[in-house]
């Protein structure tokens, strides 16, 4: 039995794009956060602007909620339909639509899966280089609800940097097209950079113009191995002060180490070594690049590495990346279940993160591991647990973990957005004048409030 609702829907895009079913509805109630199930009444899949705009302007005439989803790989519970109401899957948006060499500039759809476009724009000799570890499984659209990083964003920024104009069908049923096709265009707001990380809280985005770089023609990659986290923080200074800016400089401690030797990561790490700093850089010139690689291994060596390993060939460079993406999803081989934080720190205030997030383990007898873009002050702390009564537990480690973050001068979330998951934290970080001028800009855009409800701002 279809319920008038589903029937509106399917009238919108075919019946067969309306999903019903409880067995195919239950994978829209969970992400990646493992924040819990919440199941939607009906999932939509529509496959135009002009759909998501009637379903947008169905749902606002009739109060109902709306939660733009896809892959469902985010970690702070961004797309997971926590007031019910209508899961709007956005997959059937998967058509790269161009890549223009001589513009250098890519367009795709929303539901794109990154990895794919990046290959695409490749084959055109160009690079794109947000690089978020699910980049196999997440899409562009989620990227830009997050403003997602990545490894390389130390090196060339996140995806907010590559947005040059999107095309997004507001609430009301309006479908805009902000930005720019071009480089630079500084004509009215900058809507697109409010877009950009509005965790599809202010309008859904149906598809992304992106910058393109030249693909740099040459990579080298290092691991250097440390003793422990702490001293492998310090080097991330020492690295950096060094005059080289890696793409990437990504530090493995010692529990995710152990993390890739229980789920049999390609990459085996040395027994003795307790962390380390994976560091590679690129650019146009072979030799440059050896002599930058070689300067991080030595600034390394001075901080207190215990070696460094160069890779030798793309294989090797292969398996030590695929080990470290690995991690957040081989963590569960230690214990089934965690929380996955990415607070930010000043980088000179990385070791005592380290050192704190290490201490709030002990104090709660948690298993905690922290790995992640060291170089940008960007740390995962996860905290994994075993069983569902250990939350409590886990989420009091968790608020000390950003809270801590804050004190030493950094912020909640550097990658995965608020979410459910930070909601509460928000007015911590920004103070209630901020958080308020943003709950203003959710009903100038939402003024129904049906879009992804019950995220960001405390209390919802
Ligand atoms: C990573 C994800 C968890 O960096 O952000 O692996
Ligand atoms: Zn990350």
């Amino acid at each position: 039995m279809r319920s008038p609702l589903a029937a509106d829907l399917g009238a919108i895009v075919g019946d067969e794009n309306v999903v019903v079913e409880a067995e195919r509805l239950r994978p829209y109630g969970r992400d990646e956060s493992d924040l819990g199930e919440f199941v939607p009444s009906v999932a939509v899949r529509p496959r135009t602007a002009a759909e998501v705009a009637a379903i947008l302007k169905l749902c606002t005439r009739i109060s109902m909620p709306v939660t733009p989803t896809a892959a469902r790989t985010g970690k702070s519970g961004g797309s997971l339909p926590v007031r019910g109401g209508v899961a709007l899957d956005l997959t059937r948006f998967d058509r790269i639509v161009e890549v223009r060499r001589d513009d250098l500039v890519g367009r795709a759809e929303a539901g794109v899966i990154t990895g794919d476009f990046q290959r695409a724009v490749e084959a055109a000799g160009l690079f794109y280089p947000p690089d978020p570890s699910s980049l196999a499984s997440c899409t562009l659209g989620g990227n830009v609800a997050e403003n997602a990083g990545g490894p390389r964003a130390l090196k060339y920024g996140v995806t907010r940097e590559y947005v040059l104009g999107l095309t997004a069908v507001l609430p009301s049923g309006e479908i805009v097209h902000t930005g720019k096709q071009t480089i630079k265009g500084v004509a009215g707001f900058d809507v697109t950079g409010l877009l950009v990380g509005s965790e599809g809280m202010l309008a859904v985005v149906t598809e992304i113009t992106s910058k393109l770089l030249p693909l740099p023609r040459e990579v080298r990659t290092a691991l250097c191995l440390f003793r422990a986290a702490v001293d492998a923080s310090r080097a991330v200074s020492a690295v950096l002060a060094a005059g080289v800016l890696p793409r990437a400089l990504e530090l493995i401690d010692e529990t995710a180490i152990a993390a890739t030797r229980a789920a049999k990561a390609p990459f085996r790490f040395p027994e003795a070594c307790g962390a380390a700093l994976l560091a590679e850089v690129d650019g146009y010139v072979a030799e440059g690049c050896a002599a930058e690689i070689e300067r991080i291994g030595a600034a390394c060596m001075e901080a207190g590495a215990l070696d460094v390993v160069a890779a030798q060939n793309e294989a090797q460079r292969r398996d030590l990346w695929e080990t470290r993406r690995r991690i957040s999803v081989d963590l569960k081989s230690l214990h089934p279940r965690k929380l996955s934080e990415d607070v930010v720190v000043p980088r000179s205030r990385l070791a005592e993160m380290a050192a704190e997030v290490q201490a709030i383990g002990r104090r709660f007898s948690l298993s905690v591991a922290c790995y992640g873009h060291a170089g940008d002050g960007n740390l995962h702390a996860n905290v994994l647990f075993d069983r569902p009564e250990d939350r409590p537990r886990v989420d009091e480690a968790v608020a000390e973990i950003l809270r801590a973050a804050l004190r030493l001068g950094g912020t909640i979330t550097g990658e995965h957005g608020v979410g459910l998951a930070k909601k509460e934290f928000l007015g911590l970080e920004q103070g209630e004048a901020l958080v308020g001028l943003q709950r203003r800009l959710k009903a100038v855009f939402d003024p129904a409030g049906i879009l992804n409800p019950g995220k960001m701002f405390p209390g919802e």
